[in-house]
């Protein structure tokens, strides 16, 4: 289940969340990672997961989600796993 095989344990606890709690939906959190550069990532996570609240404003179970205990966290490790993976990181993980 987890295949990407990071030494960095900021960014294998972030997709461990993602698998937990995006990855119904969103499916590979590779691939989702590199439809954003690294500064979009930083942009989405930024104060509070702003940007990111206003991706999922229409979905009540999304915001519950991006409000709960969990998320928040999580969210560090998240950015970072999203940050390692950016378009512009020169990363590939080892699969999806
Ligand atoms: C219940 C389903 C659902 C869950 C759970 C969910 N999302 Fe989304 N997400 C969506 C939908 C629907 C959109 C808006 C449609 C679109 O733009 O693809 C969206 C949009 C986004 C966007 C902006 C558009 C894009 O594709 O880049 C990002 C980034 C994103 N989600 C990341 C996440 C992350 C990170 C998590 C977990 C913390 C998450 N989502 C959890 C359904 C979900």
């Amino acid at each position: 289940m987890f295949c990407f095989i990071s030494l960095d344990a900021s960014v294998f606890k972030g997709q461990r969340a993602y698998m937990k709690l995006c990855k119904s939906c969103h499916k590979s959190g590779g691939k989702l990672a590199k439809s954003h550069t690294q500064e979009e990532w930083e942009e989405y996570f930024d104060n509070n997961a702003k940007l990111l609240k206003s991706a999922h404003a229409k979905d009540s179970k999304v915001m519950d989600m991006l409000n709960s205990e969990k998320f928040n966290k999580n969210l560090k490790h998240m950015k970072q796993f999203f940050y390692k993976y950016a378009s512009d990181s020169g990363n590939v993980p080892a699969c999806n």
